[in-house]
């Protein structure tokens, strides 16, 4: 008899129901099934490979021993728990648990107090030692249930998946690229419910494998697990909402968050304007008509200075440093023919700190004791991959690096790194020690790290890991090809986890000329950037790096001064702009994207929308905006630049926004709560020569009096700071900095002192 657990109103009740009948009712090995909306999800008992062979309740090798129950807390809070240990024909105990917490959150263990040998099942994307074990509901029982699984590289942008189980079964992602699985299912304006799921520990050595045969879906012990050492454990967490999947995944994300205690340092490469050299830069394996990298760059510094804008990092791409076996590294050590005078050089003359990146290590890297070196490495002859075993290589690479100026680290091919490393698959805690062991080394020294080419189980791991605060969130500029900014899911899940998602480099020019370093695109000569305003908006709106690859003379100051004050100092927003619930059930609102900035106690809400051809007409829910739009509002477009609309809303309205059509063509409105001052309504839009008008790093307090609006706003020495109010009509106040400093905007006078 199998056990039902309720979500929703009533869980705590049924839990305790449930807890009872599990003492009394339990039929060995049966765990429960649990109901969301209409839908029953069954769970399976589980099963581990021992000494070669599936070991399984059904065969008699697992044999069940007992339940207890209890109670307990942790950081996600008070739960109920059910343990049940089984022994294996070997007699080897395998136990798992199952808490259950008040607010609609699971989390399941397996845990091997002795540990388990043999358990390499054969396939990288199998699952060696299973639990929890999940039954799809058929087709027919769910025809309209649906999944989202982000899958294959930065994020799971690469190979991301939505469809319904239903018919879309095929594209749905798990094994090795896999490892966030949400599903949602809502018909009409019927009640909407949806789950996630993923590693809560040990992401790194966790699978979950879909069986199409039989609609199980299996999480656990990755499949090519040699063996599970002893005291071994991993935890899977399901967390369940009804309100939106926005909410599912934002609550999700801050439950792993939660649990890790996780922190993040400042990445201040985050925070100001860079200027990138990666894949799709201009001087992208490209010095243009320079004989080296050291006078392009120059050439970029200079030009910088002319125009006087205000490049803050520097990024140096994979063309810098020694490249060994199939292109691995040899050594991370810049190849003075290309970098005369050193990185350390450049770095002085310039003043920008440096944001380097690095790939996999090559099989004969010349740091393996392998090879002659100093430090442990797996050496991986097959792929011609090799991983660093050690915390002290990490230490004395970071060390040499801060003497030129390291300041974030880009760690690239986390995916190949990854899936052709294959200790990384037989032994269950290098994973986590690599990671852990580059972070820790990293954030000792106060070096950020950007993650490029993750897959979802790098970017779980990194709760765990401080120094790890950005993650690419899109293909390559170049490979992606005109569609690389679409961003907004991805963006979402890297919100969720607390890391900062990156757009990737651009041009802020439509071209940059017939010797486009474009060397391996067939129509390279075509090649034009369609809009650098949507670019520059886009990475300005992601609350990510900013960081245009034009040729020097290209950059347009003008376009990057959108993003940033006088001194590079990026005007982000609060929360970077994510799709809205709509974009999991259609391709209508495909490229709604929304997300808000905070001051004081007002929020201001920003929408963007491309290609839509549809008029607008959501609710504040539909377009995640209910904090923005908790009180009357006014909302106004910026972008276009010629654009007029301007409406007043009252709470509850409907936003009704015209189509935005064209591919590549956008369009930005914002909102702006009413604020209440000497008998007027005053609406403060903010500085409307920005991409992020009203943002935390340029306006520092809004003070709504029984006689004014005060607005602080902080500027630099020479700049003017034009911030637009409104109040029957739209007036403009300018702030003029003598000084770098605040200056109080006055809605009332109409100054600013
Ligand atoms: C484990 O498997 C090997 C062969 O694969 C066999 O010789 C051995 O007896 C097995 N051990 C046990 C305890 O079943
Ligand atoms: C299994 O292990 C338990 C203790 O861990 C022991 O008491 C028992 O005798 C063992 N059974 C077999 C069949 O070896
Ligand atoms: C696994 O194998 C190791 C080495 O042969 C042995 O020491 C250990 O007891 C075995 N563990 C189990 C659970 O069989
Ligand atoms: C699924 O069914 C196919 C066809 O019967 C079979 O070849 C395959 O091995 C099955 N896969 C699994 C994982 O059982
Ligand atoms: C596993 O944990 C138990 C209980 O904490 C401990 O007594 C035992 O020594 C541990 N075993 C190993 C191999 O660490
Ligand atoms: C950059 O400016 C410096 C100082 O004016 C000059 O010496 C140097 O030649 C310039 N380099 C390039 C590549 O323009
Ligand atoms: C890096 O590799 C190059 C090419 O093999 C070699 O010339 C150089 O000495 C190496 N540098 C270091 C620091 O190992
Ligand atoms: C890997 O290749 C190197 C160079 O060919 C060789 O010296 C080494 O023995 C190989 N290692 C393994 C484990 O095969
Ligand atoms: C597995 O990796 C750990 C580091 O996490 C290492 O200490 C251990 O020796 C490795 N085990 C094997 C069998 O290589
Ligand atoms: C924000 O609101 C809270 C509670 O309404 C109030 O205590 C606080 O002073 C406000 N903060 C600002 C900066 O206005
Ligand atoms: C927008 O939707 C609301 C509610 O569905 C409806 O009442 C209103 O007429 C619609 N407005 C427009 C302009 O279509
Ligand atoms: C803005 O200008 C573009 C061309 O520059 C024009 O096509 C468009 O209709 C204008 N939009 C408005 C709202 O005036």
């Amino acid at each position: 008899m199998a056990l039902k657990v309720l979500f929703g109103v009533g869980f705590a009740l049924c839990i305790s129901f449930a807890l009872t009948q599990a003492r009394s009712l339990r039929s060995p090995g049966t765990l429960e099934e649990f109901q969301l909306g209409n839908i029953v999800l069954e769970f399976l008992p589980p099963y581990v490979y021992e000494n070669g062979s599936k070991c399984m309740m059904e065969s008699g090798c697992l044999k069940y021993e007992k339940i207890e129950s209890g109670s307990g807390s942790d950081r996600l809070g008070s739960y109920l728990i059910n343990i049940y240990t089984y022994t294996t024909s070997m007699n080897t105990s395998v136990i798992v648990s199952l808490r259950f917490y008040e607010d609609n959150t699971l989390v399941f263990k397996q845990e091997f107090p002795h540990g388990l040998n043999g358990t390499g099942m054969g396939d990288k994307d199998g699952v060696s030692a299973a639990f929890p074990r999940m039954v799809l509901p058929s087709a027919q029982a769910a025809p309209s249930l649906r999944f989202f699984t982000p899958g294959g590289y930065m994020i799971g942008y690469t190979r991301l998946s939505i469809g319904t189980i239903a018919d879309n079964i095929d594209d749905f992602r798990y094994g090795e690229d896999g490892g966030l699985v949400v599903l949602f299912q809502q018909e009409g304006n019927s009640e909407l419910w949806s789950m996630a799921m993923s590693a809560l520990t040990q992401p790194m050595a966790t699978n979950v494998w879909l069986d199409k045969n039989n609609s199980i879906l299996d999480w656990g012990v990755q499949g090519q697990a040699e063996n599970i050492p002893a005291n071994f454990s991993l935890e899977v967490i399901l967390h369940t909402n009804y309100y939106s999947i926005n909410n599912l995944i934002m609550e999700w994300g801050a439950k792993l968050q939660e649990y890790h205690s996780t922190k993040r340092m400042v990445d201040l490469s985050a925070k100001y304007l860079s200027y990138y050299t990666d894949n799709g830069a201009y001087y992208y394996y490209n010095t243009g008509s320079f004989k080296n990298y050291r006078d392009a760059l120059m050439s970029v510094y200079n030009y910088t200075l002319d125009a006087h804008l205000p490049v803050r990092r520097l990024e140096l791409d994979s063309w810098w440093y020694y490249k060994g076996i199939k292109n691995g590294v040899k050594n991370w050590t810049e190849i003075p023919s290309v970098m005369p005078g050193g990185i350390a050089n450049l770095h002085q003359t310039t003043g920008w700190p440096i944001v380097a990146h690095n790939r996999w290590f090559a099989s004969d890297t010349d740091y393996a004791k392998q090879n002659g070196g100093k430090f442990p490495f797996t050496v991986d002859n097959s792929t011609s991959k090799a991983l660093p075993l050690d915390k002290s290589f990490w230490d004395a690479l970071f060390d040499k690096a801060k003497t030129w100026g390291l300041v974030t680290y880009i760690q690239d091919w986390l995916n190949d790194q990854y899936s052709h490393t294959s200790a990384l698959h037989t032994n269950l805690t290098l994973g986590d020690t690599w990671l852990t062991d580059m972070a820790k080394s990293a954030e000792e020294r106060d070096i950020n790290i950007l993650y490029c080419m993750s897959y979802i189980r790098h970017v779980l791991h990194s709760v765990t890991t401080p120094a790890v605060t950005q993650a690419r969130a899109s293909d390559d500029y170049r490979d992606g090809s005109h569609n690389q900014w679409r961003i907004g899911v991805t963006s979402l899940v890297a919100n969720a986890l607390g890391l900062i998602p990156f757009k990737d480099v651009f041009w802020s020019s439509k071209e940059n000329h017939e010797d486009t370093p474009f060397k391996d695109m067939s129509n390279k000569d075509a090649f034009v950037e369609p809009n650098p305003h949507l670019q520059a908006a886009i990475a300005t709106l992601s609350g990510g790096s900013v960081g245009p690859g034009d040729k020097a003379e290209n950059l347009d100051v003008e376009v990057l001064m959108r993003s940033c004050d006088k001194e590079g100092l990026l005007l982000q927003p609060t929360k970077s702009l994510t799709v809205i619930d709509k974009y999991f059930f259609s391709n209508t609102y495909k490229e709604v994207w929304t997300g808000h900035s905070e001051v004081s106690n007002s929020t201001f809400g920003i929408i963007f929308m491309e290609d839509i051809k549809q008029d607008l007409n959501l609710s504040a829910y539909e377009l995640n905006l209910e904090k923005a739009m908790k009180k009357n509002f006014i909302l106004w477009q910026n972008y276009p630049f010629n654009a007029t609309y301007i409406k007043v809303f009252n709470v509850g309205d409907n936003v009704d926004v015209p189509k935005c059509e064209g591919a590549f063509n956008f369009c930005l409105h914002y909102s702006s709560p009413a604020m209440k001052a000497a008998g007027t309504t005053y609406y403060f839009l903010g500085e409307k020569a920005k991409w992020v008008p009203v943002s935390p790093q340029r306006i520092i307090n809004i003070q709504v009096s029984s006689s004014d609006v005060l607005v602080t706003v902080r500027g630099v020495e020479g700049e003017k700071v034009t911030l637009t109010f409104y109040e029957t009509s739209a007036f403009d106040i300018g702030c003029t900095f003598a000084k770098s400093g605040t200056m109080k905007a006055s809605a009332a006078s109409r100054k600013c002192e």
